[in-house]
């Protein structure tokens, strides 16, 4: 299974260094400038690969796309999510806060069917993006974030307050996730090889579904106890992810 490649982050701004990082205005400015500059490269770069008619397609669309994702985020979360490229640094085995689009999120829970028990978990929920995408398809369902990262996972436990299906905790998902009740795990890569061994240990035996988005260590599960069934989400030249979903194997 290969990494995902996702075409978009050719193209859109860069991001904060670090998740609770101090900046000062004129950090502010100079981040929103260089922004700015990168945009307008990439832009030019890809009206050059391209051509002009590609280049406004796929502005379009990332505009619409850029629309709909913040009025999600705000809408159910109250805060536009973003990429921490600086955050975790001191956590062992935990990976970076990275939203999923909302185009790879909507793509795979078409494809799986929830039922009024089922119990959602985003191991590693970051600022709250799964949620927010949870949250705009109407379930009614007990939606349950786990994070490790305390600052991100304070946070997102207080904009998530007036949401009574929905229970943010702070912690490691490999001590939580077997006690939370969920049913359906949504991975976002959201550790390292070792850690996930844990995560698929303690998991074991339990009967629940797992998406696994952006697989980079998909071998954990390939041992006989589960089934997976991969696919490619591929938009030609515009975004390409990978996703697994996997279910323990029958009469095992
Ligand atoms: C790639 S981000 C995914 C964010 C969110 N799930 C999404 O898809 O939009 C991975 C998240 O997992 C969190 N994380 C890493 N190791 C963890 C662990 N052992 N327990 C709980 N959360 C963890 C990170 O802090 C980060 O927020």
């Amino acid at each position: 299974m290969s990494a995902s490649v996702g075409l978009d982050s050719n193209w859109g701004p860069t991001m904060p260094e670090a998740y609770s990082a101090n900046l000062t205005r004129w950090d502010r400015n100079a981040s929103v400038i260089d922004n700015a500059l990168q945009l307008t490269r990439r832009a030019i770069n890809r009206l050059r690969k391209m051509g002009a008619r590609d280049t406004a397609r796929y502005s379009y669309h990332i505009l619409v796309q850029a629309l709909l994702t913040a009025y999600n985020d705000l809408r159910f979360g109250r805060k536009l999510c973003r990429f921490y490229p600086g955050s975790n640094k001191e956590l062992e085995g935990a990976h970076v806060i990275e939203p999923t689009p909302y185009w790879s999120l909507q793509d795979s829970f078409k494809r799986i069917s929830i039922s009024s028990t089922d119990v959602l978990v985003d191991v590693g929920c970051g600022e709250g993006r799964v949620l927010n995408f949870w949250l705009s398809l109407g379930l009614k369902n007990q939606l349950v974030g786990i994070e490790i990262n305390e600052a991100a996972a304070k946070g997102a436990a207080r904009r998530y307050r007036k949401w009574p299906n929905v229970q943010v905790i702070c912690g490691d998902a490999i001590a939580i996730a077997p006690s939370c009740g969920g049913t359906i795990f949504y991975l976002s890569n959201p550790f390292s090889e070792s850690v996930l061994a844990e995560f698929e240990r303690v998991l074991r035996g339990a009967d629940v579904r797992i998406i696994y988005y952006n697989p980079q260590a998909m071998i954990i599960f390939e041992n006989g106890r589960w089934d997976t069934q991969a696919i490619r989400q591929f938009k030609p030249q515009w975004y390409e992810y990978d996703v697994v979903f996997i279910s323990p194997r029958l009469g095992i």
